[in-house]
This record gives structure tokens, C-alpha cells and sequence, in this order.
């Protein structure tokens, strides 16, 4: 069977950027950008336009920078938001209106104060609105994740009339379980007449930690497009992180499901986005934190100087990482210290590597962790010694 792909659509630069204290200028911006079209990514959500001139302004200038992605700008459903978008793209090579309305109860009856009936009139007319600007509309119905399948299928069918080229399930309070957000795009795919015509989208949020878990089991259904950031920044606990999405297609290729993504640019691409941002990168966080290929357990250090994939799953070349690191603790064993020793430049003995470890916990027990500088002390104290 051959391999299907899944659009990346990135959105670092709109859910990303409204993460308090991510804010970025229009110059930072342009940076971004110009590195996630050089990523792979399929289309860069560049801003809301509506939402000020700044962001306008960006939208605009991403517009006539983006050689080969997608440029889209975000709407509500409203006549002057969609105006703003189909403005500020119009320098686009290839421009996406973004618009959509909430679809769930509790948005329909506190935030619209409406009905089904309106709620479905407005989402049409807005995509009309937006296609008589731009070929490429997407639809998101948002909180799709706490909407009713049977309504959710209704609302897709009229916009798919009404021409919108992509659906947006969004998962927006991060509420779904895998197996469930997976069932909601099988049932999209299978009940929702005209279906064929538009890609099946992904915009899933992490309060519970599972945004990444509901984008993979929306494409397994179906799904063709998952919306993701760099680093998982995003609205609340984030988005669905697109390093995650990359490697998981890439590591299991069982799933017949790949990406355009240009692995090794994840690392630095990460970096520079964390940098400009001002939000560190935790160093757990899966393929892109600093601990991600960082051994320190004594037994996983043997496994590891052995065969790197007794305890690898990824190359870290395969990411941007130069090489994985063997990290020096008290619960580090011989053959982690043999192999740093051999690193800078000291090629001991068995017997001496007895007395040196011995020394080396010494030190470990009071430090976090031992640098190099701390190894040439250890190597000094043994030279004394043996003198
Ligand atoms: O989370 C969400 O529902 C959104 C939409 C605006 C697409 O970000
Ligand atoms: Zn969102």
C-alpha cells in the first residue's frame, strides 16, 4: 500500500503567538516563517488579520516573503474579519481564508446566545463570503470535540456546498480521548455527503496531555491535515506539537502515513523559535528538549556505548542533534566514565578506571552532574596518587 501524506499545517505564528508573553514583531515573524517554509510545512497559518494592524501588517509581509507553503489568515464569521484576511493575503502565491464559528451546545447557547439553524447559515455564508475571494477556504468548527457528531456531520455538508476545501475539527478544549476524536473523523468520513470533495483537518489542544495522542488517531480515521506548532506552544497547555507529528509518521512507517517535513532542520528550528519567543523548551519535552537523547542511568549508559539503539528510537541526525550524550551522575556506571575519560583524551586502564570511579562518586554524590572540568580534577588527584 502505498504511503499517503499529511499536509502540516502550522500554526506557531497564530495559536503559538497568542500564548501570553510569545508575542513576536513583524521582523521575528518573518524569520519564523521563512524557516518553516524552508521546513517542509504545507501552510503557514500567518495571523488573525482583523486582530490589529501589527498583525495585519505581518500577515501582509508573510504573504509576499513564502515561496512554496500556503499563506492563511484566521477569521471569525463575520463580513469585515473575512475582508481583513482576503486584504492582508493578497500578496500570497497561494492565499487560505481560515474562518469558522463555534458549533458545540455551550458555544451555540452562552457565546452566540443562537440556534442550530443560525449557527449553520452563518458558517455558510461566511465560507460564500471568503470564496468569492480566495479559492482555498478552510472551515474549523469550533469546540467540534464537545459537538454532537450528528450536527457536526450537518454543518460540515452545507459548507462543503458552500465550497470550503478543508475541515477543521478542532478538539478545542483538549477535552477527547484518542479512541473518541478518532471515532468523530470516521463517522465525518463516512456520513457526511460531498466529503470527498474537502481534507478531513486536525487542530487538537494538550489540557490533558493528549493533543498529540488525537491528531495521530484523527489521521489513522481519516484526516489528512494536522494543525500543530513548534514546540507545542499554543493557547492554555498548547497545541499538538509538529516535531511529534514529523517523527511519529517517521518511526512508524506501519501507518502507511507521511509528512513533507524536513526532519534535521527540528532541532534548530526549535531553538530559534524558543529564542525569539522567550519560552524555554522543558528538557523532557519529546525530540526537541535537551534530555531527549541524554542518557544518564548506568544501565542505559552500557546499553547505549554498546548499540545506541538499545535505547534510541530516533538517530538524533535524524532531528538535528549532533550526537547522543552520556550524562555523568552518581547513578552513572564504569563504562559511562571510561567513555567520557576516552572523550577528553585519557585512555584508562581497567584497573585504573577502579580507582577513578571510586574517586568520581566521591564527587557525585555531592554534585548534580560532572562536567569535564570536574574529570580532569578525578584525573589529576589518580596522576598525585600514582606518583
Ligand atoms: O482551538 C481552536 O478551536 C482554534 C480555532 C480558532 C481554529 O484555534
Ligand atoms: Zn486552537
Amino acid at each position: 500500500m502505498n504511503s499517503e501524506k499529511i499536509e502540516i499545517f502550522d500554526t506557531t505564528l497564530r495559536d503559538g503567538e497568542q500564548v501570553p508573553g510569545c508575542k513576536l514583531n513583524t521582523e521575528q515573524k518573518l524569520i519564523i516563517a521563512e524557516k518553516l517554509d524552508e521546513l517542509g510545512v504545507d501552510v503557514i497559518e500567518a495571523g488573525f488579520p482583523i486582530s490589529s494592524p501589527g498583525d495585519f501588517y505581518s500577515v501582509s509581509e508573510i504573504s509576499k516573503l513564502v515561496r512554496n507553503a500556503r499563506v492563511c489568515g484566521l477569521t471569525r464569521a463575520n463580513k469585515k474579519d473575512i475582508e481583513a484576511a482576503a486584504e492582508a493575503l493578497k500578496y500570497a502565491r497561494r492565499p487560505r481564508i481560515h474562518t469558522g464559528i463555534g458549533t458545540s451546545e455551550s458555544h451555540i447557547k452562552y457565546k452566540f446566545n443562537s440556534t442550530r439553524e443560525d449557527i449553520i447559515e452563518r458558517a455558510v455564508q461566511a465560507v460564500k463570503y471568503a470564496k468569492s475571494f480566495v479559492e482555498d477556504v478552510e472551515f474549523y468548527a469550533e469546540d467540534a470535540g464537545r459537538t454532537d457528531n450528528d450536527f457536526l456531520a450537518r454543518i460540515c455538508e452545507e459548507v462543503i456546498k458552500a465550497g470550503a476545501t478543508v475541515l477543521n475539527i478542532p478538539d478545542t478544549t483538549g477535552y477527547c480521548l484518542p479512541e473518541e476524536y478518532g471515532a468523530k473523523i470516521r463517522y465525518l468520513k463516512e456520513n457526511v455527503k460531498g466529503i470527498d470533495k474537502a481534507i478531513l483537518s486536525c487542530h487538537c489542544h494538550n489540557d490533558l496531555g493528549l493533543a498529540t495522542a488525537n491528531s495521530i488517531a484523527g489521521a489513522i480515521n481519516g484526516a489528512r491535515q494536522i494543525e500543530c506548532t513548534i514546540n507545542g506552544l499554543g493557547e492554555r497547555a498548547g497545541n499538538t506539537a509538529l516535531e511529534e507529528v514529523v517523527m511519529i509518521f517517521r518511526q512508524h512507517k506501519d501507518l502507511n502515513l507521511h509528512t513533507g517535513i524536513n526532519s534535521r532542520m527540528l532541532n534548530n528550528m526549535s531553538g530559534m523559535v524558543s529564542d525569539l519567543m522567550g519560552m524555554t523548551v522543558q528538557p523532557n519535552k519529546a525530540i526537541v528538549g535537551a534530555n531527549a537523547f541524554a542518557h544518564s542511568s548506568g544501565i542505559h549508559q552500557d546499553g547505549v556505548i554498546k548499540n545506541r539503539e538499545t535505547y534510541e528510537i530516533i538517530d538524533p541526525a535524524d532531528v538535528g542533534v549532533n550526537e547522543s550524550s552520556i550524562v555523568l551522575t552518581a547513578r552513572s556506571g564504569r563504562s559511562a566514565l571510561a567513555y567520557r575519560f576516552k572523550h577528553i583524551g585519557f585512555d584508562v586502564t581497567k584497573n585504573d578506571l577502579d580507582f577513578l570511579y571510586k574517586e568520581f562518586l566521591k564527587v557525585a554524590d555531592v554534585k548534580k552532574e560532572i562536567n569535564n572540568e570536574d574529570l580532569h580534577v578525578i584525573i589529576e588527584t589518580f596522576s598525585r596518587k600514582i606518583v
